[in-house]
């Protein structure tokens, strides 16, 4: 038998990004590849591109450029580029980057194996289509191998919201949900392999609908079948829009024992004006109030958002109205960016606000959130929290693991295993982290 091919992935971007490059490294372990940590020894390099940001696409030419040695020592390695650029740039890749083998979009990996064979074969293969099947229900089904305890499931995916700012709509495709009975197969065989808690991933997870028995499923609906999994202890979803907060998904929060207190609400700006040009659909108004029914229904839950700064047209006071907005709404934690410009989007023709400013404005949020993020966690200490234990720590007898809240707590001299859930008093709060004691 001949030694086994060697895959290395390498992944950008989103949590969909790495449960994507999950699947594709199982589909091609089907043609014979096992997974390599160093690109050094691959026979095949596959990078798995963002292109939410511009930062984010160019990052994939220059680590492709790195890989000209080693397809000039080993003329037999065969590079992929799938993802986003992917999607977007296709043809571009292949003219500007020769080495590139092999460019497949984000709704295509079920074509993978294929287009790996015409590689082998010497042939320059791209896929970009928006194909009417699924892919996930032709990539080979996951393998029966026990893994950590904490999984992604993507169960929507593309978005129909244009932000006027986001290439996702473009590069992702209209929104689609995948039907529950296919979800619930995968959560059950993922439970079935060791998994505890699982995140649901989408888009724009929360406008799913995908089909069910009797109809159309809500989030809510299938996450309240998802509980009826005996061994899944935990459920998370990511990432939703203000929009498709519906009441049914609000009371689960309330109601609903397994999903975790931890929602990420991006709401990107807190001037009505600037969330008009970005096509929000939603005001700094009614977003607040939806944190606030959200709070009644699950008063301790961790609100997480996204921001933009330096949108065109963004003034100081515009600006200000996001600060006023962050103060108001007290964030857990939060991810903020300078607006960068995407090819394609609505936004990128209207006249772009000065560079200086946009980093200026930048940082004054994120000293702000950083700031609440750090008085958030602080507050945990005295606290008692369920951890999901994922990882020995670098101490002897030290365990890692997830608060309910998402926050990494540290136990020394634990009794405890990688996948078990315990109960753990918070006894100090560090950089980037909790210390807790077991109870009990
Ligand atoms: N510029 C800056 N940030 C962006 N995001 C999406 N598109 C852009 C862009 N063009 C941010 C949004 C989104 C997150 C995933 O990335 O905040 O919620
Ligand atoms: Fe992009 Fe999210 Fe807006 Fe959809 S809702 S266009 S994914 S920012």
């Amino acid at each position: 038998m001949s030694a086994p091919k060697k895959l290395f992935i390498k992944t950008y971007g989103c949590q969909m990004n790495v449960y994507d490059s999950e699947r594709m490294a199982e589909a091609l372990g089907g043609e014979g590849y096992v997974e390599t940590k160093s690109a050094d020894d691959a026979d095949m390099i596959l990078l798995n591109t963002c292109h939410i940001r511009e930062k984010a696409a160019e990052k994939v030419y220059s680590e492709l450029g790195r890989f000209k040695g080693l397809k000039a020592d080993k003329p037999d390695l065969k590079i992929g580029v799938a993802g986003c650029v992917a999607q977007a740039e296709g043809e571009e890749i292949m003219r500007r980057q020769p080495l590139v083998d092999l460019v497949v979009g984000p709704q295509s990996y079920h074509r993978l194996p294929e287009m790996e064979a015409k590689a082998r074969e010497g042939e320059k293969v791209l896929d970009t289509d928006f194909p009417e099947e699924d892919k996930f229900e032709k990539l080979k089904s996951r393998p029966k191998a026990k893994r950590g305890p904490t999984a992604f499931l993507t169960v929507q995916e593309g978005c129909d919201k244009f932000c006027a700012f986001c290439v996702v709509p473009y590069t992702r495709g209209a929104e689609v949900s995948r039907p529950a009975d296919r979800i619930l197969r995968e959560a059950q065989d993922l439970v079935g392999r060791g998994v505890r808690e699982i995140t649901l991933l989408g888009q724009n997870v929360n406008a799913y609908h995908g089909a069910g028995p009797n109809g159309d499923l809500t989030l809510a609906q299938l996450i309240w079948e998802l509980d009826k999994i005996d061994g899944l202890e935990r459920i998370r979803f990511t990432t939703s829009h203000p929009n498709d907060m519906q009441d049914d998904l609000i009371e689960a929060h309330g109601t609903c024992a397994k999903l975790m207190p931890y929602l990420h609400l991006p709401v990107q700006a807190g001037s009505d004006k600037i969330l008009k040009r970005m096509n929000r659909a939603h005001t700094a108004e009614s977003y607040i109030r939806l944190i606030e029914r959200i709070r009644a229904a699950r008063p301790d839950i961790l609100i997480s958002g996204d921001f933009i700064v330096g949108f065109p047209e963004e003034t100081e006071e515009d600006f200000q109205a996001t600060m006023d907005l962050v103060e108001e709404v007290k964030y857990g934690t939060a991810y903020s960016f300078k607006y960068s410009t995407r090819p394609g989007t609505p936004a990128a023709e209207r006249a772009q606000v000065d560079p200086a400013a946009a980093d200026d404005r930048l940082q004054r949020l994120q000293a702000l959130l950083t700031k609440q993020q750090r008085e958030v966690q602080d507050s945990m200490v005295g606290r008692e929290v369920g951890v999901l234990f994922e990882k020995t720590g670098r101490l002897p007898g030290q365990m890692v693991g997830k608060s309910d809240y998402l926050h990494a707590v540290h136990v020394a001299d634990c009794s405890r295993e990688v996948g078990d859930l315990a109960r753990v008093r918070i006894v100090s709060s560090g950089a980037n982290s909790l210390a807790g004691e077991l109870i009990g």
